[in-house]
């Protein structure tokens, strides 16, 4: 289904390679300052990633010229809780490597399971804990995506990351780094997960990012995420709600555009 969806919207699609993904999940959609040249599809239009709005999802794939970079611009994605399985969420990596792209980068919103990272921060991913109780690679082997029992001994490479790092330090930017967990949602976190996820070693906790981080190293591309950390999870007598965590990332907007441009133009090589 991934290559027939391809072959179909390979057509419509403005340019026929790109240097870099980009995928934008929650309040990030309008973070990225695209030039009004950007040629956009609404999601609507790609069968795999057609579906039901989620609010802070604008639902378009654009193309642009960006800082001397093609890039392919998701805004919004398709989440495992959805229940669709994996091909929804396996479809903008795809694309992206279909495509040449050589980086992709991915955003979330996410919970804090750290008193070091307060809501309205960002958090650089330095690697990952995959609890979704699955994984996007399951399933009958494809070469698309690399050997069968594929490594994921960096799937986020240090020395991008120290980049990314020093380059925010640089420009006084906040940014801290950590470990990522991915649940499959679509509950936000009990008081017992968040303490048991503490345990295990994640620093952020959310319900995306790790299916296309693990699929995008696989196809041999350069993985780099940020969460933004939207609220702290699991604290007993304190509600989480998705309107919440919207509202923390539209207070953020300017800071997360400062980040995508800075991480873009430190680790999207152009040609
Ligand atoms: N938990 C899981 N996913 C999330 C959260 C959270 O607290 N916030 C945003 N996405």
């Amino acid at each position: 289904e991934l290559k027939n969806e391809y072959k179909r919207i390979r057509r419509i699609l403005p340019f026929a390679n790109a240097d870099a993904a980009v995928i934008l999940g929650s309040g990030w959609s309008d973070a990225f300052d695209l030039a009004p040249a950007s040629v956009s599809l609404s999601y609507s239009k790609i069968r795999l990633l057609a579906g039901p709005t989620i609010p802070g999802h604008l639902e378009r794939l654009t193309f642009c010229e960006y800082i001397g970079r093609r890039l392919i611009v998701f805004m919004g994605r398709r989440h495992f809780y959805e229940g669709r399985g994996w091909e929804p969420v396996a479809f903008p990596v795809y694309l992206a490597a279909r495509l040449g792209c050589h980086s992709v980068l991915l955003t979330n919103a996410a919970g804090s399971l750290r008193t070091r990272l307060q809501p309205g921060t960002f958090m650089l991913i330095r690697d990952h804990i995959n609890l979704m109780g699955g994984n996007p690679l399951l399933g009958i082997h494809d070469t698309f995506w690399g050997p069968r029992f594929t490594d994921q001994s960096c799937v986020y490479d240090d020395q991008v990351t120290e980049v990314v790092l020093r380059a925010a330090r640089h420009a006084s930017l906040p940014l801290s780094s950590g470990v990522y967990a991915a649940v499959s949602g679509p509950c936000y976190e009990t008081p017992a997960e968040a303490a048991a996820l503490r345990k295990l070693g994640a620093d952020a906790v959310g319900m995306s990012t790790v299916p296309e981080a693990i699929l995008a190293h696989a196809a041999g591309l350069q993985v780099i995420a940020v969460s933004f950390i939207a609220n702290i999870t699991g604290l007993s007598r304190k509600t989480t709600s998705h309107d919440d965590v919207l509202s923390a990332t539209s207070a953020a907007r300017t800071r997360m555009s400062a980040i995508l441009r800075l991480i873009a133009r430190e680790t999207f090589d152009g040609r």
